[in-house]
């Protein structure tokens, strides 16, 4: 089971794959290291027994071979002469002198073997042979030194390839085991949260690495997530909560109808608010639907550059009269004329106004006077809607944006409270940031859009 995890781990592949590339690396470096340093040795060498050859032909001239012989003599019997070779032989190859009868060999460097020229030991030579006259000199020194030296690189590299690789081996299963146990961490809290516990969060180590900032990421989606989630069950159970009075309300006037009916008594009032009734259930579900709509985005494929000057000057010339009706006055401080673009979607953007005016014509008193706005801030335009009616309290400003949320004082009037949710999805899906504040008597509600640029013809 546990090989098999593990298997799988991609740390521990990693590690694994590393841990082979540095075997395979090191083993690479060490044959290059070692053939640098046989060669070197042997070049060493090479020179080494060119010089002996020098050194002992130098001092003795061809017809001095009685001092050369005796010369030849004592280095064949120095202490080290098991490491040396010294022969003096002559042109048809008998011993005149040395520690060995070397055969005739060519002038210049050879290599020959202790056995080739009769000594009892098991090592190569690498000698230097020439003529002194017509005898022929051989000096030479034994490879078991450069041998030595290669053994012990051998065993030194041998050794550390073993140690470096337990290090690596041991190393990388820690490394991966480690990396391991915080991707457990993540598959944990995707579990977690997959069964429900919607507060459940990476644990970070603190170190800021990858992982770290991976985890982060997952865990800010995760917020955003569970705030969503969090949200959507308090609209759920708003809107299950808020359509029950009516719908109380319609069970109750299906039932006076029914006993009236019973007594013989006319019920077409009570079958007439019935139908008013569910038309406002109707309309309810109907607007519900809509901001969700609205809310999934698919709209912002169809933005279009929308003149808000031209929007909201149309608007205000139908929107006059209504207020005229209700005794209030509506106006608008309009900028001058030039291109007031935004991206967006005619069509939303005259429903979020028309929300925004018909909730001050609904809310305020008579005599309440709406003015609106366009000004431009660099690439921002603000369009304003401002009323002299009661306004919103500070506390409820961030409230009235929920779905079916009411003041109090409203709930008389007619609406359903999901004017302002609408705004607000409007709003969202053109990226503009919407304020509520006083209007030092009444209601100031902004909108800030991007400015779009124009197309060109
Ligand atoms: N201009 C305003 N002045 C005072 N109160 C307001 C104003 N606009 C909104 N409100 C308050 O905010 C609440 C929510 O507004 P919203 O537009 O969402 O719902 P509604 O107007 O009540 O109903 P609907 O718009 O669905 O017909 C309103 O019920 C009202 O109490
Ligand atoms: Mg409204």
């Amino acid at each position: 089971m546990l090989r098999a995890r593990l298997h799988r781990s991609t740390p521990f592949r990693l590690a694994l794959a590393f841990g082979l590339l540095f075997i395979l690396g090191f083993l690479i470096s060490g044959l290059i290291t070692y053939q640098y340093l046989k060669r070197e040795l042997m070049g060493s060498l090479d020179t080494s027994v060119t010089e002996m050859y020098a050194v002992t032909t130098s001092n003795y001239a061809p017809n001095d071979m009685e001092d050369l012989v005796a010369a030849i003599e004592a280095y064949g019997k120095h202490p080290t002469s098991d490491e040396r070779v010294f022969s003096l032989v002559d042109p048809s190859g008998r011993r005149i002198a040395g520690n060995a009868t070397v055969p005739l060999l060519p002038d210049g460097l050879a290599s020959i073997t202790a056995q080739e020229i009769g000594l009892p030991i098991n090592t190569t030579f690498r000698v230097f042979s020439g003529s002194i006259g017509e005898n022929h000199l051989t000096v030479g020194r034994s490879l078991s030194e450069t041998d030595d030296f290669e053994d012990i690189a051998l065993f030194s590299f041998a050794w550390v390839a073993v140690l470096t690789i337990a290090f690596a081996a041991v190393g990388g299963v820690l490394l991966a085991h480690r990396a391991q146990r915080r991707l457990d961490g993540v598959v944990e809290t995707m579990v977690d949260i997959s069964n429900g516990r919607m507060q459940a969060r990476i644990p970070l180590s603190g170190r800021r690495d990858d992982i770290d900032l991976l985890s982060i990421q997952i865990n800010d989606a995760l917020e955003r997530l569970s705030r969503l989630v969090e949200s959507m069950r308090q609209v759920s159970a708003d809107i299950a909560h808020d359509l029950k009075t009516p719908l109380n309300r319609l069970k109750m006037t299906i039932q006076d109808a029914m006993s009236r009916n019973e007594q013989g008594e006319p019920i077409e009032d009570l079958l007439a608010d019935a139908l008013g009734e569910s038309d406002q259930i109707n309309a309810t579900f109907e607007a519900l639907l809509r901001i969700s709509q609205i809310e999934a985005g698919g709209r912002k494929a169809r933005f279009r550059p929308v003149d808000l000057l031209d929007l909201m000057t149309e608007i205000v010339e139908v929107y006059a009269d209504v207020a005229e009706d209700n005794g209030q006055s509506l106006t608008f401080a309009a900028p001058p004329a030039g291109t007031w673009l935004v991206s967006g979607d005619r069509e939303l953007l005259t429903q979020l106004f028309v929300n925004l005016i018909e909730n001050a014509i609904n809310h305020c008193q008579p005599d309440t006077r709406i003015n609106l706005s366009l000004t431009a801030a660099e690439s921002i335009l603000i369009a304003t809607v401002r009323d002299t009616g009661p306004g919103i309290p500070e506390a409820e400003r961030a409230k009235v944006f929920r779905r079916l949320y009411r003041l109090d004082k409203s709930r008389s009037t007619p609406g359903s409270g999901l004017g302002l949710s609408l705004v607000r999805a409007i709003a969202d899906l053109h990226g503009a940031d919407i304020t509520l504040a006083d209007n030092e008597r009444g209601l100031m509600v902004s909108l800030s859009l991007a400015r779009a640029k124009p197309v060109a013809q």
